[in-house]
């Protein structure tokens, strides 16, 4: 979802040249990897000079294992996917995902999955980015006439879902509707707020994006766009939910951190409060879990947490990890993690004096990052860390109003590959455009062999037209690199339908199945003469489109 309001008030591969190096190694991508992969610490350390410059990402062989033809583009309200490959759906908004009967939310967005009780079971978590109104009351609706009624048929259908999956005998992952172990949250549900800004229990969760895990089964989701919710002007770009709730904006803004065996959901407020995209996980080279985090708003910066305490694998032991600890931003000029807390001269000299304890940071991080010198970038959303090297990847969507309409992967490597570092070296590892084939990268995951995914976000207002006339519809695309020389190849892999992006991206943790949110298809129905913008997934003229869950897969196959 692109940023509708500031939140502070609240055909073909392409080769691209060179990238970086294989160093250290950090933690898996997917569900519990963390808990059955314990961090390896392979490779040597590299030094921070010269790091970047012709160094390699090892995302793959010369000739890959599971090369694919790259789909060529084309402009059908479909899901297509590169061939040899085939989706199903697995669950869609609306859809009773537990014997109570509570139904998946609206725009699905970040995937993890954890295992089950049996090797033919996952529990998968799923975030609820938003809703829209338009197609929830199946007309065009605006926030000053809703009743009461459906403002909390709205509030329903954001936060997250846990899922209890069953495989089936054809390798599809099937919703088990009987479960007693799926549950929901949403906007209701009471949520304590923990850590040096926490204290008290708020009402709720929305704007739910990007997100993370963690080795003690814990989900973590961003809460990202959430200004527009309880805003008591009644604009067509608030939900009105204001008229019937009076909640402060102050509740929300955090990473949520979910217990998917209790089902118990807390807000970590050691994180800081801004629009997060995600928060991934990894490790420090003293056992510091790590937490890498982007803020998803034009100018806005980059972030990483470091716990005070190791992980040790035991999960009573680590389960308050991420209550205590020290939060940094990112300053790309001069390659530093500048900490914000009120020891940092520039915070205690704030002539506002806005910044004088933890608290006040942390409920106003972004103020903070900015005058600690936190590098203002065009829209950092997902960070993730390549299983083996430990380099850090982070997108930058775009920024139209600074003339950077395609976007960024931007590559990031820590002093000594050390997560728990406070230097870095940076470079832009890929730049979207029409000859790369991609643009506004957004959603990233490394896959079981380490390719990279890039999911793109290009908005729906953009799609098509001006420097974005190339891009008819979002896509999903595979990273490799050629061993000999260094090339990134970029594959087109599937293309979402109309008026959709794609986001959530993970993997089964058997590596056959690739789960992908198909997130917001006809997001612009009933804007215009036109009732429905997609009629997907179900593809009668007269199927209302609906935000989906699929697994994609290749006939057992396992991904690269
Ligand atoms: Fe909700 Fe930053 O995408
Ligand atoms: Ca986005
Ligand atoms: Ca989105
Ligand atoms: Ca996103």
């Amino acid at each position: 979802m692109t940023n509708r309001r500031d939140f502070l008030k609240l055909s073909g591969s392409v080769s691209i040249l060179p990238a970086l190096g294989s160093t250290s190694l950090m933690l898996g991508n997917s569900g519990t990897a963390l808990a059955e992969n314990s961090p390896a610490t392979q490779g040597a350390p590299s030094s921070i000079k010269g790091v970047l410059r012709g160094k390699r990402a090892g995302l793959g062989a010369p000739k890959h294992p599971n090369a694919f033809e790259p789909l060529p583009y084309s402009n059908v309200d479909e899901l297509s996917l590169a061939k040899g490959f085939s989706w199903y759906a697995i669950a869609s908004c609306g859809d009773s995902i537990n014997a109570k009967g509570d139904k998946f939310g609206d725009c699905c967005d970040f995937t993890a999955a954890f295992s089950g009780s049996t090797t033919d079971r996952t529990l998968l978590w799923v975030n609820h980015e938003y809703v829209i109104p338009n197609l929830v009351h199946g007309r065009p609706v605006d926030a000053s006439e809703k009743t009461k009624e459906m403002v909390d048929a709205e509030m329903k259908l954001v936060g997250g879902s846990l899922l209890e999956l069953q495989l089936s005998k054809s390798g599809k992952w099937e919703v088990d509707r009987n479960s007693k172990k799926a549950f929901r949250i949403d906007a209701n549900t009471d949520i304590p707020m923990v850590g040096p800004a926490g204290g008290r229990t708020v009402k709720g969760t929305m704007g739910n994006c990007g997100g993370g895990f963690t080795p003690w089964r814990t989900a973590l989701s961003g809460e990202e766009n959430i200004v527009e919710y309880y805003d008591k002007e009644l604009s067509d770009e608030t939900y009105g939910w204001g008229k019937y709730y009076d909640r402060s904006v102050m509740d929300y803004g955090w990473v949520v951190e979910i217990d998917v065996d209790s089902g118990l959901a807390r807000k970590l407020t050691a994180l800081g409060r801004f629009a997060h995209e995600g928060a991934t996980l990894t490790k420090a080279k003293d056992g510091r879990a790590v937490v890498y985090m982007g803020d998803d708003s034009a100018g806005q910066c980059l972030y990483k947490f470091v716990s005070t305490g190791k992980i040790s694998g035991n999960k009573e032991l680590d389960k308050d990890l991420l209550l205590e600890g020290q939060l940094y931003v990112a300053n790309l000029k001069d390659g530093k993690w500048l900490s914000l807390d009120p020891e940092n001269k520039k915070l205690s000299a704030d002539k506002d004096k806005r910044f004088l304890t933890l608290k006040d940071i942390l409920n106003n991080t972004r103020e903070a990052a900015k005058t600690a010198g936190g590098s203002p970038l065009n829209r950092a959303e997902d960070v993730k860390v390549h299983p083996v090297s430990g380099m850090v990847y982070f997108t930058l969507t775009n920024n139209q109003a600074a003339g950077d309409v395609h976007g960024h992967v931007v590559m990031l490597e820590e002093l000594n590959s050390d997560a728990g570092s406070l230097s870095f070296a940076h470079s832009s590892y890929l730049t979207g455009g029409p000859q790369v084939g991609f643009s506004c990268p957004d959603n990233l995951t490394f896959g079981p062999k380490n390719s990279l995914w890039i999911c793109t976000d290009i908005s729906g207002k953009a799609m098509g037209k001006g420097a974005h006339a190339a891009f008819a519809r979002n896509s999903v695309f595979r990273v490799e690199e050629d061993q000999s020389t260094g090339t990134p190849l970029i594959r087109h892999f599937l293309q979402a339908p109309w008026d959709a992006e794609i986001t959530g991206p993970s993997f089964s943790l058997d590596k056959k199945t690739f789960f992908l949110s198909i997130q917001h298809p006809g997001e612009s129905s009933f804007q215009g003469d036109v009732k429905f913008t997609s009629n997907w997934p179900e593809g009668a003229k007269t199927s209302t489109p609906k935000s989906t869950l699929i697994g994609v897969f290749e006939s057992g196959k396992q991904f690269s």
